[in-house]
């Protein structure tokens, strides 16, 4: 058995605190980020998968400081984006410079291959109502969507068709698919999912060796199952319940767990009463992913 952990939706180097479904508080993340140093010591992954919105300030010192607060955590880590991280024109080129010694290759979308796991990461561009496609933010960004671009799609079938042979996880910021009834309240904030999800899924279909998509965005925890494929979506370490997954991955299957930082005070802060239910039930806490 070898594990792995995903943290996803850090949003680093942020001076401002907000609310979403709980209070969102990004001025902890610094004592957030020594904590789970510690406590991921304890678990000595193979690596972290950090499913976007690692940096929530847009300047270049930012990403640079969100770089270096993730390589505190002292395991290698694969980095990808998500909305808060790719805003402006400019905002790739500050990634990959600033994490380009923790890719494998310099660029945005990529895959890897991690014993006897493949992986694929995707990074979407913003959707605008017209269902025009833009790697960043041009005008008002208010009603907007993030999709697959075909070019991508292209890729992650010619990446797939490479790698038949390799169980494989898919690595998005944006889920897939929908915020399951079961999670659902009067209310709720929802950040919005892949506006291509089903046409994701579909392809995927065609490549059983793919049997996960792991991602975060939505401040929640939850995990379904559709047509054979495992969703798993994480919640952000900034907002109740501030957790992260851990993946023990075996030759024939993978357990997901689901871990609260050490120091339980962090997530007390966020928790606005009433609104635990962004931790997840049971079944969307713990789960196994087959493998054969
Ligand atoms: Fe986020
Ligand atoms: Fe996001």
């Amino acid at each position: 058995m070898w594990r792995f952990l995903q943290v996803s939706d850090p949003h680093l180097a942020s001076l401002t605190d907000g609310q979403w479904n709980n209070n969102f508080i990004c001025t902890m993340m610094p004592d957030v980020m020594r904590c789970l140093r510690r406590d991921v010591a304890k678990l000595d992954p193979d690596f972290i998968l950090a499913t976007g919105d690692i940096v929530s300030q847009d300047t270049r010192d930012a990403m640079f400081a969100a770089r270096d607060l993730m390589d505190s955590l002292g395991v290698p880590y694969y980095p990808m984006g998500g909305n808060h991280d790719f805003v402006l024109p400019e905002s790739r080129e500050w990634f990959l410079e600033a994490f380009r010694a923790h890719l494998p290759v310099l660029d945005t979308v990529y895959s890897f291959t991690h014993k006897n796991l493949h992986f694929c990461v995707l990074d979407p561009w913003w959707q605008w109502k017209d269902g025009t496609l833009c790697p960043y933010i041009e005008g008002p960004s208010a009603g907007a969507s993030w999709a697959v671009t075909p070019h991508q799609l292209r890729w992650l079938e010619d990446d797939l068709q490479a790698h038949s042979t390799l169980p494989t996880l898919i690595a998005v910021h944006y889920p897939a698919v929908q915020i399951p009834a079961r999670m659902q309240r009067p209310g709720m904030r929802n950040a919005g999912s892949l506006a291509n999800g089903a046409l994701l899924i579909e392809l995927l279909k065609g490549y059983p060796q793919v049997k996960g998509v792991i991602s975060g965005h939505l401040h929640m925890n939850f995990i379904v199952t559709v047509n054979g494929l495992t969703h798993i979506v994480t919640g952000s370490l900034p907002e109740y319940p501030t957790e992260y997954r851990e993946y023990q991955v075996y030759d024939d299957r993978i357990e997901v767990f689901t871990h609260g930082l050490s120091d339980p005070s962090f997530a007390s802060r966020s928790l606005i009463s009433g609104k635990d239910w962004t931790q997840g039930e049971v079944e969307d806490r713990t789960g196994i992913i087959r493998l054969t």
